[in-house]
């Protein structure tokens, strides 16, 4: 039995401030925290904020992205020691913003993978399709393509602690949701990548989360296919009490 789990993916969303009080009201909730594993991943300026305010609790803290070297002359950049070093417990990786706007390769995304891994963190690697993939019929091909890329040289061993973010492109932040039975053939083809490349005993400790305009109302339809197993939340995660309604459905 997979546990579900839920990240808020804050994107380039909130001030300081804004965060902080995100935090109070999300841990002044009953959350069914041993149900569901619960991530918020924000940006990285308030990432120190987000560790102590929700130290003891079980909300874990995530970032949107890390650069997958120790250290160096990579200006502008966040390196994957120092976040693991502050506490961070999870990265993601390879969003489709992250590979559209500033042109991420499956190579590159495929070095920050295994830099994750090496600093003992866990990558919610994203894959999808784009609405001309989907039109095509491509998005098994697509999602398979961008799992085994993004997996390259990843250790048997560490296989079990992947979370995968099916993403389908044209349903991030649209209000255009993919249907279950969708996200259930996506997951379903990702598993199978996985089975391929690793064991089926190890794809099936992975955890494939849904996300693309997910919401109070059909996450719970989502989280019921059988290789859902969690949800990777835009808009809907940017106010506490909406994102703490998911964490309920999935709990
Ligand atoms: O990473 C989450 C995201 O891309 C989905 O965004 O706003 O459609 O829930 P949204």
């Amino acid at each position: 039995m997979r546990k579900n789990i839920l990240c808020a993916n804050w994107k380039m969303n909130k001030t300081y401030s804004e965060a902080q009080d995100y935090f109070k009201e999300l841990l002044s909730m009953d959350l069914p925290g041993s149900q569901v594993d619960i991530v918020v991943a924000v940006p990285d300026l308030f990432a120190k904020m987000a560790l102590d305010e929700s130290e003891g609790s079980d909300i874990k803290i995530g970032v949107q992205n890390a650069y997958p070297k120790e250290s160096g002359s990579f200006t502008g950049e966040t390196s994957v020691s120092a976040l693991a070093d502050l506490g961070i417990e999870y990265v993601i990786v390879g969003h489709s913003e992250r590979r559209e706007i500033f042109n991420e390769s499956d190579a590159f995304i495929n070095e920050k993978v295994l830099a994750v891994f090496e600093q003992g963190m866990t990558p919610i690697l994203c894959v999808g399709e784009s609405l001309e993939q989907k039109e095509k019929g491509e998005t098994k091909k697509v999602v398979n393509e961008q799992i085994e890329k993004g997996l390259t040289g990843v250790q048997a061993e560490d296989i079990s602690q992947l979370v995968v973010g099916y993403e389908p492109v044209w349903a991030i932040g649209t209000g255009k949701t993919a249907s279950d039975e969708e996200a259930q053939q996506a997951a379903a083809a990702i598993r199978e990548k996985i089975a391929e490349l690793y064991s089926q005993e190890l794809a099936d400790e992975v955890r494939i989360q849904y996300g693309g305009s997910a919401n109070p109302e059909n996450i719970g339809s989502f989280l019921a296919q059988t290789n859902v197993d969690g949800g990777l939340i835009g808009g809907a995660g940017l106010e506490a009490a909406s994102f703490a309604q998911m964490i309920k459905v999935a709990g």
